[in-house]
């Protein structure tokens, strides 16, 4: 019998590895990988080039009009597209990042992202990762992942990752931010980042990515075989 195509939800605080984890796991099941907070940072960054203000949520909305969001697969990360432009590397800018909390915050925008995440996963074989699916977007996924780190630990590799990159932040700067976007996160009133009652915590501070894929994979695995 073919295995099932199931809805797997990756959800964490930032810089807990979900991405790279997320998108491995994709592959290893064929499965479509969709990362929700390139779609934040995509509306940050429309609607900053657009002047418009942050917080002002109708004009936030009426800008979302022109933008059509997509992804392609690419290496080492996905390829992000508002309408034909190609966003993967300027959504990672800091100015980006520091903004997109504000963004994440308005709930009419995260009503209208979370519409389009529902369509994207409505034929399962998906790997969806974020803040809220396992609790709001996708909350019959068959597999659901709360994955942790300490913000240390974070602030670590995303200060290696950014290297990489040629963004040179200091690390401690780097941790401050992830602290003051876990706050931000987790404490805003629409989808604050929780974890949802049916997920399976993987506190990743003392494990590889490869032990990590592996453990989700296992998790997947059995699911499959159960359902
Ligand atoms: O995972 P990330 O750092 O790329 O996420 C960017 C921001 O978007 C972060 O502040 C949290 C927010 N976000 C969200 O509120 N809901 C999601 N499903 C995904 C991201």
């Amino acid at each position: 019998m073919a295995k099932q195509a199931l809805q797997v939800a990756i959800d964490g605080p930032a810089s807990a590895g979900k991405s790279t984890v997320a998108k491995l796991v994709a592959k290893r099941f064929g499965y479509i990988y969709v990362d929700t907070g390139a779609m934040y940072r995509a509306v940050t960054y429309w609607a900053m080039q657009q002047h418009v203000d942050l917080a002002d949520e109708a004009a936030v909305v009426t800008a979302m009009q022109t933008l059509k969001i997509s992804f392609k697969p690419g290496e080492p990360d996905q390829l992000v597209f508002a309408n034909q432009e190609d966003i993967t590397a300027a959504i990672r800018q800091p100015d980006v990042t520091n903004n997109v909390s504000t963004i994440a915050a308005l709930p009419q925008v995260r009503t209208i992202l979370t519409d389009q995440q529902r369509e994207m996963a409505t034929a399962g074989g998906i790997v969806m990762d974020g803040r809220d699916i396992g609790t709001t977007v996708l909350p019959k996924a068959e597999v659901k992942i709360f994955l942790v780190a300490s913000a240390a630990e974070r602030a670590k590799r995303r200060y290696a990752e950014n290297i990489k990159k040629g963004i040179d932040t200091p690390l401690a700067q780097l941790q401050a931010e992830i602290e003051l976007r876990d706050h931000k996160d987790s404490t805003r009133k629409v989808s604050p980042l929780t974890q949802a009652t049916d997920a399976t915590l993987v506190d990743t501070t003392p494990m590889s990515i490869d032990e990590v894929v592996a453990a989700i994979a296992e998790i997947i695995t059995k699911k499959q075989s159960s359902t």
